[in-house]
């Protein structure tokens, strides 16, 4: 950890003399050094005669969030806040491999190969978003483990309204449509063994204060920054998800499937639209029709044939734009 992070850990004032001391520099180099957190976006509050203090700004330090959480498993296992990963979902899933148990979690500052969904780049900057996977292992039959996608939509859906008070929608399978452009994107990657699951990462990009984004997405990508006036810290979205997504995987497994996919039929506004799916072996344009019990999407092409498209084969837009 950073030496000036270390000292003002504590969340009391720090003088400047004392700091120097701690570390054999001059006052001005504890200044300097100051300055250089300030600009990578610590929030360091500076008071004469009293020295600085670090606040808690949008950091998502674990003790910033434990003492939040009203979730029983997830993000009480193994936690890994890292600044730099390549992906959270690759580094949740080795960690998975390594035997953390069910509730661990991955959160980055950073992602330098963010994955997204039909083997897409999830852009991801410095602290632009909430880049965060979660690991389950849960007791589901396999053929219930794609419906958990849906259930991450629809408790980051909640989370975000609980914070911010924006009502969202979902596109199916799992985007997170606000305003008719894309606030968030869900991966889920199951690791199986023989016919059973042995694990699921759920990897949750919400796009926070990005502003610009890679062209080829741009007109498609929003984030709360642009809907917002004042940012909530990216923690309470964080705790409030996790106990979303706690309550909605336990109504699962306790057989309530049906129940779930009326709501979640609620919420998604690709249902009853006219829609062009895409994917490496088909492209048709059509209506969807419902989401069945393993949330595949039906949509009616236009001979009148109910067809039955998995998420991880198509891509679904709207005939007039992406929504
Ligand atoms: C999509 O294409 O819509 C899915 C995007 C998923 C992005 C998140 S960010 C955290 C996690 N780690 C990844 O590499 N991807 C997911």
């Amino acid at each position: 950890m950073n030496k000036v992070l270390e000292l003002l850990s504590g969340g009391d004032f720090v003088s400047g003399e004392e700091m120097a001391k701690a570390m054999d520099i001059s006052r001005t180099a504890v200044w300097k050094k100051i300055d250089a957190l300030k600009k990578a976006g610590y929030e360091i509050e500076s008071q004469y005669n009293r020295g600085y203090r670090l606040l808690p700004g949008d950091r998502l330090d674990h003790a910033l969030w434990q003492g939040l959480l009203t979730s029983e498993t997830i993000g009480r296992g193994e936690v890994l806040l890292a600044q730099e990963v390549t992906s959270t979902n690759t580094v949740l899933k080795q960690m998975g491999l390594n035997g953390a148990p069910d509730g661990s979690v991955c959160i980055a500052e950073l992602q330098t190969a963010g994955k997204g969904r039909l083997g897409r780049v999830w852009s991801s900057p410095t602290g632009a978003g909430l880049w965060q996977s979660v690991l389950l292992r849960p007791k589901l039959p396999a053929a219930q483990v794609p419906l958990l996608t849906l259930l991450s939509a629809m408790a980051m859906v909640k989370a975000v309204e609980e914070v911010t008070g924006l009502k969202t929608e979902i596109k199916w399978p799992n985007d997170v449509i606000l305003r008719g452009k894309k606030l968030c994107g869900i991966l889920l990657e199951s690791v199986c063994d023989q016919d059973s699951v042995e694990f699921v990462i759920i990897g949750c990009g919400l796009n926070m204060k990005s502003t610009a984004y890679p062209e080829e997405i741009a007109h498609r990508a929003t984030s709360l920054a642009e809907h917002l006036e004042t940012m909530p810290p990216r923690r309470e979205i964080l705790v409030r998800y996790y106990d979303a997504l706690e309550k909605l995987v336990r109504r699962l497994e306790n057989g309530e499937a049906e129940a779930i996919l009326r709501e979640y039929g609620a919420q998604c506004c690709t249902v009853g639209s006219q829609v062009q799916v895409s994917g490496s072996t088909v492209e048709f344009t059509g209506k969807a029709l419902r989401v069945d019990d393993t949330g595949a999407l039906i949509v009616q092409d236009a001979e009148g044939n109910e067809r039955r498209l998995f998420s991880g084969d198509v891509s679904v837009r709207g005939v007039m734009g992406y929504v």
